[in-house]
Protein backbone atom coordinates (compact mmCIF):
# COMPACT_ATOMS: atom_id res chain seq x y z
CA UNK A 1 0.00 0.00 0.00
CA UNK A 2 0.99 3.55 -1.23
CA UNK A 3 2.24 6.21 1.84
CA UNK A 4 0.62 9.51 1.87
CA UNK A 5 4.00 10.72 1.00
CA UNK A 6 5.42 13.32 -1.58
CA UNK A 7 7.99 14.38 -3.23
CA UNK A 8 9.62 17.30 -5.17
CA UNK A 9 12.41 17.43 -7.90
CA UNK A 10 13.74 20.38 -8.91
CA UNK A 11 15.55 20.86 -12.38
CA UNK A 12 14.43 17.21 -13.11
CA UNK A 13 15.07 17.26 -16.82
CA UNK A 14 18.73 17.39 -16.47
CA UNK A 15 21.05 14.43 -15.50
CA UNK A 16 21.01 14.21 -11.98
CA UNK A 17 17.26 15.20 -11.83
CA UNK A 18 16.00 12.80 -13.60
CA UNK A 19 18.19 9.92 -12.20
CA UNK A 20 16.92 11.60 -8.89
CA UNK A 21 13.24 11.59 -10.16
CA UNK A 22 13.49 7.75 -11.23
CA UNK A 23 14.73 6.47 -8.24
CA UNK A 24 12.27 8.24 -6.51
CA UNK A 25 9.00 7.22 -8.89
CA UNK A 26 10.41 3.74 -7.91
CA UNK A 27 9.86 4.01 -4.37
CA UNK A 28 6.78 2.97 -2.93
CA UNK A 29 6.86 5.23 0.03
CA UNK A 30 5.84 8.28 -2.45
CA UNK A 31 2.26 8.32 -3.61
CA UNK A 32 3.08 11.66 -5.64
CA UNK A 33 6.80 12.97 -7.04
CA UNK A 34 6.21 16.45 -8.06
CA UNK A 35 8.94 17.38 -10.86
CA UNK A 36 9.87 20.93 -12.15
CA UNK A 37 11.60 21.75 -15.46
CA UNK A 38 11.77 24.60 -18.14
CA UNK A 39 10.87 21.50 -20.67
CA UNK A 40 7.21 21.54 -21.58
CA UNK A 41 7.30 17.57 -21.31
CA UNK A 42 8.86 14.79 -19.45
CA UNK A 43 12.16 13.28 -20.97
CA UNK A 44 11.49 9.67 -21.80
CA UNK A 45 12.96 8.10 -18.83
CA UNK A 46 10.03 9.02 -16.38
CA UNK A 47 7.38 9.25 -19.11
CA UNK A 48 5.24 6.61 -17.78
CA UNK A 49 5.19 7.03 -14.40
CA UNK A 50 1.88 7.01 -12.80
CA UNK A 51 2.91 9.20 -9.74
CA UNK A 52 4.59 11.58 -11.89
CA UNK A 53 3.51 15.21 -12.22
CA UNK A 54 5.03 17.19 -14.43
CA UNK A 55 5.57 20.96 -13.70
CA UNK A 56 6.81 22.70 -16.72
CA UNK A 57 8.07 26.11 -14.56
CA UNK A 58 10.19 28.92 -15.68
CA UNK A 59 12.25 30.73 -13.53
CA UNK A 60 10.33 34.07 -12.67
CA UNK A 61 8.66 34.46 -9.05
CA UNK A 62 5.55 34.08 -10.82
CA UNK A 63 6.11 31.12 -12.97
CA UNK A 64 7.72 29.07 -9.17
CA UNK A 65 4.64 30.74 -7.49
CA UNK A 66 1.85 28.87 -10.06
CA UNK A 67 3.54 25.85 -9.92
CA UNK A 68 3.68 25.81 -5.99
CA UNK A 69 0.01 26.27 -6.40
CA UNK A 70 -0.81 23.15 -8.86
CA UNK A 71 1.08 21.24 -5.69
CA UNK A 72 -1.56 22.38 -3.43
CA UNK A 73 -2.06 20.85 -0.02
CA UNK A 74 0.64 17.70 -1.19
CA UNK A 75 3.63 20.42 -0.03
CA UNK A 76 2.10 19.60 3.36
CA UNK A 77 3.08 16.18 3.03
CA UNK A 78 6.42 16.49 1.26
CA UNK A 79 8.97 13.96 2.78
CA UNK A 80 12.26 15.09 0.36
CA UNK A 81 12.75 17.93 -2.02
CA UNK A 82 15.44 17.49 -4.00
CA UNK A 83 17.07 20.62 -5.95
CA UNK A 84 19.00 19.24 -9.21
CA UNK A 85 18.75 22.83 -10.88
CA UNK A 86 22.19 24.80 -11.87
CA UNK A 87 24.49 25.87 -14.53
CA UNK A 88 28.20 26.23 -15.41
CA UNK A 89 28.53 27.12 -18.98
CA UNK A 90 26.20 28.24 -21.22
CA UNK A 91 27.04 29.11 -25.27
CA UNK A 92 30.13 30.67 -25.55
CA UNK A 93 30.01 31.68 -21.04
CA UNK A 94 31.86 29.20 -18.88
CA UNK A 95 34.43 29.53 -15.40
CA UNK A 96 36.52 32.02 -15.74
CA UNK A 97 40.12 31.69 -15.66
CA UNK A 98 41.47 35.04 -14.68
CA UNK A 99 40.17 38.72 -13.49
CA UNK A 100 39.83 39.65 -16.88
CA UNK A 101 37.26 37.01 -17.72
CA UNK A 102 35.15 38.64 -15.29
CA UNK A 103 31.45 39.44 -16.91
CA UNK A 104 28.49 41.09 -14.72
CA UNK A 105 26.22 40.06 -17.08
CA UNK A 106 27.29 36.73 -17.03
CA UNK A 107 27.65 36.40 -12.97
CA UNK A 108 23.97 37.78 -12.50
CA UNK A 109 23.03 34.42 -14.66
CA UNK A 110 24.55 32.20 -12.58
CA UNK A 111 23.52 34.06 -9.66
CA UNK A 112 20.37 33.58 -10.66
CA UNK A 113 20.52 30.30 -11.74
CA UNK A 114 22.37 28.74 -8.97
CA UNK A 115 21.88 30.77 -5.68
CA UNK A 116 18.47 32.78 -6.02
CA UNK A 117 16.35 29.44 -7.69
CA UNK A 118 16.49 27.28 -4.97
CA UNK A 119 15.82 30.51 -2.54
CA UNK A 120 12.80 31.53 -4.56
CA UNK A 121 11.50 27.73 -4.49
CA UNK A 122 12.27 27.21 -0.57
CA UNK A 123 10.61 30.28 -0.32
CA UNK A 124 7.67 28.96 -2.32
CA UNK A 125 7.33 25.88 0.13
CA UNK A 126 8.19 27.51 3.45
CA UNK A 127 4.58 28.35 4.31
CA UNK A 128 3.12 24.46 3.56
CA UNK A 129 5.69 22.80 5.56
CA UNK A 130 4.24 21.87 8.91
CA UNK A 131 5.76 21.84 12.02
CA UNK A 132 5.70 18.18 12.81
CA UNK A 133 6.77 16.98 9.05
CA UNK A 134 9.65 15.39 8.42
CA UNK A 135 10.82 17.17 4.90
CA UNK A 136 14.33 16.61 4.21
CA UNK A 137 15.64 18.91 1.17
CA UNK A 138 18.95 18.95 -0.47
CA UNK A 139 20.44 21.38 -2.84
CA UNK A 140 22.78 20.54 -4.89
CA UNK A 141 25.67 22.90 -4.70
CA UNK A 142 29.87 21.80 -5.41
CA UNK A 143 32.56 21.52 -3.56
CA UNK A 144 34.28 24.39 -5.75
CA UNK A 145 31.29 26.57 -3.33
CA UNK A 146 33.85 25.84 0.22
CA UNK A 147 35.86 29.17 0.67
CA UNK A 148 37.98 27.01 2.95
CA UNK A 149 39.18 24.27 0.22
CA UNK A 150 39.38 26.90 -2.70
CA UNK A 151 43.13 26.26 -2.93
CA UNK A 152 43.22 26.27 -6.69
CA UNK A 153 41.53 29.61 -7.98
CA UNK A 154 39.29 30.36 -10.82
CA UNK A 155 35.65 29.80 -11.77
CA UNK A 156 34.62 32.48 -10.02
CA UNK A 157 31.17 33.33 -10.35
CA UNK A 158 30.45 29.21 -9.91
CA UNK A 159 32.27 29.02 -6.80
CA UNK A 160 30.59 32.26 -5.61
CA UNK A 161 27.61 31.16 -6.71
CA UNK A 162 27.39 28.05 -4.70
CA UNK A 163 28.98 29.84 -1.70
CA UNK A 164 26.10 31.97 -1.96
CA UNK A 165 23.45 29.50 -2.22
CA UNK A 166 25.24 27.81 1.29
CA UNK A 167 24.91 30.75 3.13
CA UNK A 168 21.45 31.35 1.87
CA UNK A 169 20.87 27.49 2.69
CA UNK A 170 22.61 28.37 6.33
CA UNK A 171 20.31 31.42 6.99
CA UNK A 172 17.05 29.42 5.91
CA UNK A 173 17.86 26.33 8.29
CA UNK A 174 17.86 29.13 11.10
CA UNK A 175 14.57 30.23 10.33
CA UNK A 176 13.34 26.65 9.85
CA UNK A 177 14.57 25.78 12.90
CA UNK A 178 11.84 27.70 14.40
CA UNK A 179 9.08 27.70 11.96
CA UNK A 180 9.32 23.87 10.83
CA UNK A 181 11.68 21.98 13.09
CA UNK A 182 10.88 18.51 11.70
CA UNK A 183 13.20 19.48 8.02
CA UNK A 184 16.43 18.94 7.28
CA UNK A 185 18.74 20.67 4.79
CA UNK A 186 21.54 19.57 2.97
CA UNK A 187 23.76 21.46 0.70
CA UNK A 188 25.26 18.49 -1.15
CA UNK A 189 28.34 17.98 -3.98
CA UNK A 190 28.06 14.90 -6.60
CA UNK A 191 31.45 14.38 -7.08
CA UNK A 192 32.24 14.70 -10.61
CA UNK A 193 29.41 13.60 -12.61
CA UNK A 194 28.73 12.92 -15.94
CA UNK A 195 26.63 15.03 -17.46
CA UNK A 196 26.30 17.94 -19.62
CA UNK A 197 27.19 20.74 -16.74
CA UNK A 198 30.54 18.56 -16.48
CA UNK A 199 31.35 17.60 -19.61
CA UNK A 200 33.55 20.09 -20.94
CA UNK A 201 35.39 19.93 -17.81
CA UNK A 202 35.76 15.94 -17.09
CA UNK A 203 39.91 16.05 -19.08
CA UNK A 204 41.66 15.84 -15.97
CA UNK A 205 39.34 13.15 -13.59
CA UNK A 206 40.71 10.02 -12.55
CA UNK A 207 40.15 7.07 -13.36
CA UNK A 208 36.67 5.63 -11.89
CA UNK A 209 36.20 8.91 -10.34
CA UNK A 210 33.10 10.14 -12.95
CA UNK A 211 29.96 9.10 -11.30
CA UNK A 212 27.16 8.43 -13.49
CA UNK A 213 23.96 10.09 -12.40
CA UNK A 214 22.42 7.15 -11.30
CA UNK A 215 24.82 6.46 -8.85
CA UNK A 216 25.14 10.05 -6.88
CA UNK A 217 21.31 9.69 -7.07
CA UNK A 218 21.64 6.38 -5.21
CA UNK A 219 24.01 8.30 -2.94
CA UNK A 220 21.87 11.11 -2.11
CA UNK A 221 18.92 9.58 -1.53
CA UNK A 222 20.60 7.31 0.42
CA UNK A 223 22.03 9.96 2.64
CA UNK A 224 18.56 12.12 2.81
CA UNK A 225 17.26 8.76 4.42
CA UNK A 226 19.40 8.30 7.23
CA UNK A 227 19.55 12.11 7.88
CA UNK A 228 18.35 12.98 11.67
CA UNK A 229 15.93 15.89 11.05
CA UNK A 230 17.50 18.15 13.09
CA UNK A 231 16.68 21.44 10.90
CA UNK A 232 20.45 22.18 10.55
CA UNK A 233 22.10 22.50 7.30
CA UNK A 234 24.83 19.59 6.87
CA UNK A 235 27.48 20.33 3.82
CA UNK A 236 27.45 16.99 2.50
CA UNK A 237 29.73 14.87 -0.86
CA UNK A 238 28.82 11.64 -2.79
CA UNK A 239 30.51 10.14 0.11
CA UNK A 240 28.41 11.53 3.38
CA UNK A 241 31.57 13.14 4.36
CA UNK A 242 31.53 16.75 5.43
CA UNK A 243 32.77 19.44 3.60
CA UNK A 244 34.48 22.74 4.96
CA UNK A 245 32.51 25.63 4.65
N1 LIG B 1 27.85 17.25 -12.94
C1 LIG B 1 28.77 17.54 -12.03
O1 LIG B 1 29.93 17.09 -12.10
C2 LIG B 1 28.41 18.44 -10.87
C3 LIG B 1 29.40 18.68 -9.89
C4 LIG B 1 29.09 19.50 -8.82
C5 LIG B 1 27.82 20.05 -8.72
N2 LIG B 1 26.89 19.79 -9.69
C6 LIG B 1 25.58 20.43 -9.56
O2 LIG B 1 24.57 19.47 -9.77
C7 LIG B 1 23.39 20.09 -10.28
C8 LIG B 1 22.81 19.26 -11.42
O3 LIG B 1 23.66 19.38 -12.55
P1 LIG B 1 23.83 18.26 -13.68
O4 LIG B 1 25.22 17.84 -13.62
O5 LIG B 1 22.73 17.25 -13.59
O6 LIG B 1 23.68 19.15 -14.98
P2 LIG B 1 22.58 19.20 -16.14
O7 LIG B 1 22.32 17.86 -16.70
O8 LIG B 1 23.03 20.28 -17.04
O9 LIG B 1 21.26 19.66 -15.37
C9 LIG B 1 21.10 20.94 -14.85
C10 LIG B 1 19.63 21.33 -14.94
O10 LIG B 1 19.47 22.61 -14.32
C11 LIG B 1 18.42 23.29 -14.96
N3 LIG B 1 18.94 24.55 -15.53
C12 LIG B 1 19.84 24.73 -16.50
N4 LIG B 1 20.03 26.03 -16.75
C13 LIG B 1 19.24 26.68 -15.89
C14 LIG B 1 18.95 28.05 -15.68
N5 LIG B 1 19.54 29.02 -16.38
N6 LIG B 1 18.06 28.36 -14.71
C15 LIG B 1 17.46 27.41 -14.00
N7 LIG B 1 17.68 26.07 -14.17
C16 LIG B 1 18.56 25.75 -15.11
C17 LIG B 1 17.91 22.43 -16.10
O11 LIG B 1 16.81 21.66 -15.63
P3 LIG B 1 15.40 21.73 -16.38
O12 LIG B 1 15.72 21.68 -17.84
O13 LIG B 1 14.64 20.57 -15.88
O14 LIG B 1 14.78 23.05 -15.98
C18 LIG B 1 19.12 21.53 -16.36
O15 LIG B 1 18.73 20.37 -17.00
C19 LIG B 1 23.79 21.53 -10.60
O16 LIG B 1 23.36 22.39 -9.55
C20 LIG B 1 25.31 21.48 -10.62
O17 LIG B 1 25.88 22.74 -10.29
C21 LIG B 1 27.15 19.01 -10.75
Amino acid sequence: MRSERSALVIGASGSIGTAVAQRLLADSRYDTVFCVSRAADPPAALDNAAQLRWLPCGGSPGDIALAREEMGDAVGRLARVVICSGILHQGDRGPEKSLEQLDADWMQTLFYANSITPMLWLQALAKGLGRKQECVIAALSARVGSIGDNKLGGWYGYRASKSALNMLLQTAAVELARRAPATKLIAFHPGTTDTALSRPFQGNVPAGKLFSPDFVAARLLAIMDTARPDAALSYLDWDNKTIPW
